[in-house]
Parts: C-alpha cells; structure tokens; sequence
C-alpha cells in the first residue's frame, strides 16, 4: 500500500507548517521541513531546518523516526542536497542509509546548478520520487532564498534594539540597557551563527562593544564572527576592546583610500587587520563594497549592530535582506534621542514596509522581523 494523492497534500502541508518554524533563523540557506511517514500515512518521525549550519529538515525527521524509517517514505518540502556541503554531509546518503523507500518533493531544488542531481541519485539507488506535491506553496515558501542565490553578496541580518518611543539611546547617547536579559541572549545565539558583525565607528567610540558570542554553549559555527568596523579614515581608538582584546575574536577594520597610511600602519602594528575599499558619494566605506569583500572571504551572513548612521545608509544604497528590531517597554523621549534611522527617511506613502512580518514576545521585549522589500515579494 502506497499513501494516496490527497493524503500526501494533507503531509506536505504539515512540512511547509514546520518548514516555517526555520524562518528567519536559517537565512540564506531555504527554509525546509520533513515528515517521515509510513505506508498508511501514519507520521513517524518530524524535522525541520532549525538554523544555519545546523543539520537539514530530512536529517532531523530521519532521527526522529529511527529504525521506523526503514521501507517507509519522506516528504519533504525541497529536493534534498546532493551536494557536498561544507556544513553538513548531503542527505542523499542519509536518505539512503536510512533505508527510505519513497521521497515524495515539494519543490525541486532553486539553484540550477544543482537541480534534479538529487531525484536522479535517489532514483538511482533504487528509491522512488514524486515530485511537485504543493509545489506552487513550496516554491512560494523559498522565494527569498532563490531571490538571494545569484547575489554574490552576504545576506545581511539588520538588528536593533529600541524603546517603546522608538529611540535607540538617550539624549546623551547612552544604550545599554534597552532590552532584557532573554533578547540580549537571543542576540548572543544570533552571534554564534554568523560569520561577521559589522558596526560603525560611532558604536565603537560610544559603547566600545566586545561583539562576541557569549553564551555558555558557545557559537555554533566553528569560527567565532569576524569583528567587523566600518571606519572611513580610520578614527577608531586603538584602545576600543575590539582592537585591544585580539583573542576574543577577529576583527578587520574597513576604511577608504582616504584613510592616512600612518593611521593604518599604527592599526597594523597593533595587530589589527585593515582593508581599504571604495567610497560612497559621501566619501565613506561604500557598504557595498564592504559586502563584497566580505563575501569574498567567505562570510555568508553578516549581523548588522551599527547606530543610525550606517544602517541608514545600508538600508538606502543596498539594503538589508532581514530585519530583527527588538521593543523595549521602556520610555526614552526628549528630541535629541536618537531613531534606529539617520538621514532624512521615507515619506509615509513610499515607507518600506517589511514582508513577511512575524511579532514575538522575548521575555518583556517584543521582537519585530522580517524581510526588507527590496526582496521580489
Ligand atoms: N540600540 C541599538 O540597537 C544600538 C545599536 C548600536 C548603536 N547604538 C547607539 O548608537 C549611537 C552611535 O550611533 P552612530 O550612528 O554614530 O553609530 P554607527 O552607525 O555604528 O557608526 C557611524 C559611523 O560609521 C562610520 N561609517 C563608515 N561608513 C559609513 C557609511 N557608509 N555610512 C554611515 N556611516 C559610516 C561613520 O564614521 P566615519 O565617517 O568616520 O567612517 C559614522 O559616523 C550610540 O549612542 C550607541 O549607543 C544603539
């Protein structure tokens, strides 16, 4: 006995349901989730993609289910990698070893390099697949992940923590601490599955941060981020933590040409890595040219903690790709207070306006996130 047509439609809706348990934690990797299910539909085993670096949904799904697995079938909202990851090791074999009889796909694999190279080596092994159950759903589903593929530039996590007035300091300047202790921590998590932290120089020069992961499960990527400042000429302080506690963590500071040789060579001797990059109309570090150079080094996520001044200039020249704005029920006021925005902003007709929005209590705070619209909706 096979698990009929309708049945399966009813499964592959529970996976798209788990699926989006990943969202906004996995980026830019797709959102993916799998069921385990035998051959009169009865579910066995559960998984979805939890964050990146992490094991696949199918991997997930395959443990839950243990020895049942065998002879039985895997829905799964994506085609399964076939590839080699760096990360983790393809699910192909996995699906295999498990003894899986039959993957029923959602949507077949977004990146054309790999397309079909999973149905055709599971076939191969002798399983059968379906493909296309919900598969317009499923494919809506990895519509922010297809729009990233091709970019060539890291997937930018914008983050900032605010008061209910929306100020992200008080009239002098002073942040710490707007949020509570179970943001800050997410904040942490967060850290640990990134491969760079960017700030501006006026974060450093005012809250002078570590930037590091500290929780005691440690960052789950196996380096910790790369510290990361965008400082035009080269102001920073050599005595910022960032510079002065090397062993904490990397940090390269990005400045222009314009940045004084001397300043530069002072950083390098102080053991501070420094890379020139182009300038904006501004004269400043062109974010930009920042991603790519970042992306070049292989960082694929970059969580984005500056003040105002650099994320309103991110978030007009080349955008963010995730938003994550934390509420604090607390009050700042007074004018001088500082927005999460500098610059002159949208009017209200043409305001961005996040996709995806997904609101969550994190202990007393509320936490805001979603994708910034430049993304194909
Ligand atoms: N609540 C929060 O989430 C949060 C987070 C971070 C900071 N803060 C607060 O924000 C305040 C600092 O704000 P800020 O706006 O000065 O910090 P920032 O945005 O981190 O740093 C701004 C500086 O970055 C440099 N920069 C380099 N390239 C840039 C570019 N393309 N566009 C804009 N800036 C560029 C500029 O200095 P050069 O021109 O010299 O390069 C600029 O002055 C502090 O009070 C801090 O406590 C709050």
């Amino acid at each position: 006995m096979s698990v009929g047509i309708e049945r399966l439609r009813e499964l592959m809706a529970e996976a798209l349901a788990l699926a989006e348990r990943g969202r906004f934690r996995v980026e830019p990797n797709p959102c993916v989730g799998a069921l385990v299910v035998s051959s009169d539909g009865e579910v066995l085993g559960r998984g979805f993609h939890r964050e990146y670096g992490g094991p696949h949904a199918e991997v997930h799904a395959l443990a839950d289910a243990g020895e049942s697995a065998r002879g039985a079938t895997l829905v799964v909202t994506l085609e399964p990698c076939a590839h080699d990851e760096k990360k983790t090791p393809p699910c192909v074999a996995a699906v295999r070893e498990a003894g899986i009889a039959r993957v029923v796909v959602g949507s077949p694999d977004p990146n054309r390099a790999t397309t079909g190279r999973a149905a055709a080596a599971l076939a191969a092994a002798g399983i059968e697949v379906e493909e296309g159950v919900l598969g317009e759903e499923c494919r809506l589903a990895l519509r922010h992940y297809e729009a990233h593929l091709a970019r060539g530039r890291p997937w930018v996590i914008a983050k900032w923590a605010m008061s209910a007035d929306g100020r992200v300091a008080d009239a002098v300047g002073r942040s710490r601490w707007i949020t509570g202790a179970a943001a800050r921590d997410l904040v942490h998590e967060i850290r640990g599955r990134v491969e760079a932290i960017v700030v501006g120089r006026g974060t450093v020069e005012v809250d002078d941060p570590q930037l590091t992961c500290r929780r005691p499960d440690g960052p789950a990527l196996a380096r910790p981020a790369l510290r990361v400042v965008l400082d035009s000429r080269l102001g920073v302080p050599t005595t910022a933590r960032l510079l002065a506690e090397p062993d904490a963590a990397p940090t390269l500071v990005i400045a222009t040409s314009a940045s004084d040789p001397d300043r530069r060579a002072v950083l390098q001797a102080a053991g501070v890595e420094v890379a020139v990059v182009a300038a904006d109309e501004d004269g400043r570090v062109d974010p930009r040219a920042a991603w790519e150079l970042l992306h070049a080094r292989g960082v694929r996520r970059v969580l984005l903690e500056s003040g105002g001044r650099l994320l309103g200039t991110v978030l007009r020249v080349s955008g963010a790709q995730q938003i994550m704005a934390f509420t604090a029920p607390v009050v700042i006021g007074g004018e001088p207070a500082r927005s999460p925005f500098a610059g002159d902003g949208w009017p209200m007709s043409s305001a961005p306006r996040l996709l995806s929005p997904r609101v969550t209590a994190i202990g007393d705070d509320a936490l805001l996130e979603g994708y910034w619209p430049a993304l194909p909706a």
